[in-house]
């Protein structure tokens, strides 16, 4: 196996939400080489319960250290709001495992002007109240009105094009935050930017949408930075795809997505058990 710095940092998620994220590493650490999990054969993650997410993410992380993984990026809400310190704590000092929750609260908190936040995520998201945690963490007097979106990321699953149901299944996702007079929104699910231009629509200007991608790619940098892995490489780094279910879909729809060829990608089981 290669050198340490010249491995891949693994990206994961159920499907192709998580290309959000690595679009954002793309852009900010091209140097590196990637590779990226779609656990589609178990999507949707959204409305599961805690103890098969953890189950899940243990599956994916043994599998990515398998394949000489130097750091993990759990580019899911839903893993990262239920199984991020199962995930730690089964990792140890192995290496570095980095979230998307965090990154999305900090940036939200820093930059409403008035306090009133809100975030549109799956109901497994919600349901673990981790967003909650973590903006009282960052900000005790900001508010957060919390929005679970159950048919949303399976929509973009699914591919486009929107029709008007789907305009209005987005349209009531958006009241309650409308109604809260909420000034910035968490898109906690990293399938949602996706969609960002029709959120953007719905909520109008004056409400600001936060992405995680950003964020996780400045603490991926930093985590490198702290254990000397970041690769020294001076040209564009390699990428490459592994999904658990369909691959011709998944290139299909990761392509349209990332707006760049995902070339071959890999069937992988990454399934110990029958999915639920
Ligand atoms: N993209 C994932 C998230 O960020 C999950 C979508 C799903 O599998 O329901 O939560």
């Amino acid at each position: 196996m290669s050198a340490l710095p010249e491995r891949p940092i693994a990206v994961f998620d159920s499907g192709v939400g998580g290309l959000t994220v690595l679009h954002e590493l793309l852009v900010s650490l091209p140097t590196e080489d990637y590779l990226y999990l779609g656990d589609t054969a178990r999507f949707p993650y959204g409305d599961r319960g805690q103890a098969e997410l953890r189950t899940f993410a243990i599956e994916i992380a043994d599998h990515l250290l398998d394949q000489g993984a130097k750091l993990l990026v759990v580019a899911c809400n839903a893993l990262s709001s239920s199984a991020l310190d199962a995930l730690e704590l089964h990792i140890g000092d192995r290496l570095d495992v980095i979230g998307v929750v965090k990154p999305a609260t900090q940036l939200a908190v820093a930059g409403s002007r008035t306090g009133r936040i809100g975030v549109l995520a799956t109901p497994a998201t919600v349901a673990s109240a981790a967003y909650e945690r973590a903006v009282r963490d960052a900000d005790a007097h900001v508010h957060l009105e919390s929005v679970p979106c159950p048919d949303l990321a399976p929509i973009i699953q699914g591919g486009f094009p929107f029709d008007e149901d789907v305009v209005d299944t987005v349209r009531s996702y958006c009241a309650p935050l409308k109604a809260a007079g909420v000034d910035t929104v968490i898109l906690g699910c990293t399938h949602y930017p996706l969609v960002a231009p029709l959120l953007q629509r719905v909520l109008g200007r004056g409400v600001t949408l936060v992405t995680s991608g950003a964020g996780v790619a400045r603490s991926v940098e930093r985590a490198l930075a702290a254990r000397n892995l970041l690769n020294p490489r001076q040209s564009e780094g390699d990428y490459r795809f592994q999904c658990s279910a369909d691959v011709e879909s998944f290139r299909a729809l990761g392509t349209r997505f990332l707006q760049m060829p995902l070339g071959d990608v890999m069937h992988v089981e990454v399934a110990s058990t029958v999915p639920a």
